[in-house]
């Protein structure tokens, strides 16, 4: 059968720019973006038009650079900030606006003191006022999570109506359960008339550590595209990773879907937003942290020296790391430090081996990693012993 492709929406360079201390200037920008578009990215977020001047520009630079994804600005609902998303995205090849209201009870209530009807009249009047400048709207319900589903799908419905392409469904909080998100999409492809003409996007944040798995229950229920940020980040405790996503919908062949995304670039990508935006990635992050393609037990390190697959679910190579990497610990055995002593030029018999072997476990007992530099310390005083 063949699979079904989930778009990839990124949003690092306006969500994800939202983390205190990752300002990024426009030329910063541009290079994150250019290589975004040679990744595969569907649609690339580039920014808030109104939000600011340099973000008016980085948006208008972004239109004029990116050659194949669609490129998208963000506004509220209201005609102002359509007006200056239109004008930043004049030179796309395939310029998107993005606009939307708050629809839960809260956002209403609190934020804009109004009243579901009023909401519901914003909403339309936007998407029909992005219309009048591009082709593609994309609608946000904001906190759509914490949104009542008969009245999210109303909203929908309208905003369908006036013809946007696009519904973005918010996690915006990060409260909802994968199972909770995944009945909402569900219950959206179910109960709003004319939802073929519009894909839904899913738009999760990680508040409890659920954005992926939110991200794809949504897209199991019915959900084409996803919204998600290089490393997470974003405000609060980020958004969806984009490198997870990519490689749980490129592992699970069973989900029978695929992206565009040149997965082999993943790696090289995250180091970039990192170092960009001077945003460190944890060490044990999934696919992308130091520690993602790391050994250190003795009995993982025998089990991966012998077949890769014993501990490891994807090839480093996939993501573009060179090689899976063996760490000498003192948890380490015989044959993570033989693989490494082969890998810096010695070849070792097993007699030498053991006796190699304890000397290294006086080094390792008392640092928290043994180097290749140790390794030829050890085996210079071996062989003095040896001799
Ligand atoms: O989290 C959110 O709701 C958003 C919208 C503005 C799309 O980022
Ligand atoms: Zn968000």
């Amino acid at each position: 059968m063949n699979s079904e492709k989930i778009e990839i929406f990124d949003t690092t360079l306006r969500d994800g720019e939202q983390v205190p201390g990752c300002k990024l200037n426009t030329k910063q920008k541009l290079m994150i973006a250019e290589r975004l578009d040679k990744l595969g990215i569907d649609v690339i977020e580039a920014g808030f038009p109104i939000s600011s001047p340099g973000d008016f520009e980085s948006v208008s630079e972004i239109s004029k650079l990116v050659k194949n994804a669609k490129v998208c600005g963000l506004t509220r609902a209201n005609k102002k900030d359509i007006d200056v998303a239109a004008e930043a995205l004049r030179y796309a090849k395939r310029p998107r606006i993005h606009t939307g209201i708050g629809t839960s009870d809260s956002h209403i209530q609190f934020k804009f003191n109004s009243t579901r009807e009023n909401i519901l009249e914003r909403a339309v009047e936007a998407v029909k006022y992005a219309k009048s400048y591009v082709e593609d709207v994309e609608f946000y319900a904001e906190d759509a999570g914490r949104t009542d589903n008969a009245y999210l799908a109303r909203v929908c419905e309208e905003v369908i109506k006036a013809g946007a392409t696009v519904l973005n469904i918010p996690d915006t909080t990060g409260y909802c359960l994968p199972e909770e998100y995944g009945q909402k999409i569900k219950y959206l492809k179910e109960n709003v008339k004319g939802i073929e003409k519009a894909i839904i996007s899913c738009h999760c944040h990680n508040d409890l550590g659920l954005a992926t798995a939110n991200s794809i229950a949504g897209a199991v229920n019915g959900a084409r595209q996803i919204e998600c940020t290089i490393n997470g980040l974003g405000e609060r405790a980020g958004n969806t990773a984009l490198e997870e996503v990519v490689m749980i919908l490129k592992q699970h062949k069973d989900l029978n879907f695929h992206t565009d995304i040149n997965s082999k670039m993943l790696n090289e990508m995250s180091v970039m937003v990192s170092d960009l935006m001077g945003m460190p990635v944890q060490p044990n992050k999934a696919i992308v942290g130091a520690n993602a393609f790391a050994h250190s037990s003795g009995i993982h390190q025998d089990g991966v020296i012998k077949n890769r697959e014993t501990y490891e679910i994807i090839d480093p190579a996939e993501v573009g790391v060179n090689a899976s990497s063996i760490i000498l610990t003192a948890r380490s055995g015989r044959s993570a430090l033989a693989y490494r002593f082969k890998h810096i030029g010695f070849d070792i018999t097993k007699n030498e081996l053991d006796f190699l072997y304890q000397e290294f476990l006086k080094v390792a007992d008392v640092k928290k990693e043994v180097k290749n530099d140790d390794l030829y310390m050890i085996m210079e005083v071996c062989s003095r012993k040896i001799v």
